[in-house]
């Protein structure tokens, strides 16, 4: 938490909240807080209360237990998820040492589930300085999918909207989707406050079948760190697709299937490298050949340096952040992690990307 801002405290009269029974303030040091009293309810409201006192607010926003012993809206919001979603168990103190652990999923439900105990975190960035990171991957966005001004653009997976947030000055409209209504209403959340609340939107959706969209109103569309838990990949190129207007773009950051780490190091460590058992990364190969059975008759990918941080222990991080930069230096893609791609819906592109800075 920043120096200088103040925990807003929330007591709650059970493990989950809402609807509030009352207000007061309370004096604490540095200033007051408000006392809220919950009552137990439905999880993902208290979620979306919890992220729209933390927008309001304007900090971070702390549930208290009757016992006074603070835990976090993400634990609030995990307890309550707990009961209504299978598969996860909870982990072992040696589980920081084994990295992820994968939890079982069957269906988008399940994805959505597991989504929306991570918006319950506020969905912070895992894997290093998020402000870094976002600019990095903006800038792969703007420099092989080339954003202009007119464009509308659909963030498939847009989890609480950070991209399309930054992107938004950049473009005319901006559409956020995503299976968890938890993640949404993070987006949500932060649009109420936002300079950006007339020219972006977010829904609950699945990219497989993009319902809420018209055919051939899309300009670009992006997906960043999600294709891989997408579970019909077929279905989701087909409805970008038909979204896309002719010369439209489809951007796609992802892990590599040839990443060292995930086809060879993890394997023989022992490590899990998916968060849910129906991930399914592919290699540039598999995924071109989607594409083109999709109609995408141009492609273009570049490596996208992604050192999943946040999976791993600190030692085999650093191991992975020295491999990445010999990959770089060495232009071994296989020590990078990620990939980088855009597809055209019928016009071909007539530039050549610039040399990429990671
Ligand atoms: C790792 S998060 C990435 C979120 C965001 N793009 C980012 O980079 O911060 C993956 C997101 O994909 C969403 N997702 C998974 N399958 C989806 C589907 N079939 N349709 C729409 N969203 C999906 C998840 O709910 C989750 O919010």
């Amino acid at each position: 938490m920043p120096r200088g801002i103040q925990r807003q405290r929330i007591r709650t009269d059970s493990d989950f909240a809402k609807p509030i029974a009352s207000t007061r303030q309370i004096p604490i040091r540095g200033g007051n807080a408000a006392r809220l009293h919950l009552r137990p309810g439905n999880p993902s409201e208290a979620i979306e209360l919890f992220c729209h006192l933390e927008s309001v607010l304007g900090r971070p926003v702390v549930p208290m237990t009757k016992k006074r012993n603070s835990i976090s809206p993400a634990d609030l919001a995990v307890r309550s998820l707990r009961l209504q979603t299978r598969g996860t168990e909870r982990r072992g103190p040696w589980s920081r040492f084994r990295g992820v652990r994968t939890t079982p999923s069957r269906n988008t439900a399940d994805i959505g589930s597991f989504f929306d105990r991570c918006a319950s975190t506020g969905s912070p960035e895992q894997h290093g300085d998020p402000q870094r990171l976002l600019e990095y991957r903006l800038a792969l966005v703007r420099n092989l999918a080339r954003i202009r001004p007119s464009d509308v653009v659909l963030d498939l997976g847009c989890g609480n909207g950070h991209h399309l947030f930054a992107l938004a000055p950049e473009v005319a409209r901006g559409i956020g989707i995503d299976v968890s209504p938890g993640m949404i209403a993070l987006a949500r959340a932060r649009l109420r406050n936002s300079a950006w609340k007339a020219n972006l939107t977010f829904e609950v959706g699945n990219a497989e079948d993009l319902n809420g969209i018209a055919d051939q109103s899309i300009d670009l569309a992006i997906c960043i760190g999600a294709f891989e838990h997408m579970l019909d990949k077929r279905a989701v190129l087909a409805s970008i697709y038909g979204v896309l207007k002719v010369g439209g773009r489809f951007f796609c950051l992802t892990p590599d299937a040839d990443y060292v780490w995930y086809r060879m190091i993890a394997p023989v460590l022992g490590f899990d490298t998916k968060h849910l058992s129906s991930d399914r990364i592919l290699t540039r190969e598999e995924f071109s050949v989607l594409l083109d059975q999709a109609g995408f008759r141009r492609s273009r990918s570049v490596p996208w340096t992604f050192i999943p941080k946040g999976d791993v222990p600190a030692l085999v991080a650093l191991l992975l952040t020295m491999l990445a930069v010999i990959g770089r230096h060495a232009r071994l893609d296989s020590f990078r992690g990620g990939l980088s791609l855009c597809a055209w819906k019928g016009a071909k592109p007539t530039w050549r990307p610039k040399g990429m800075a990671s």
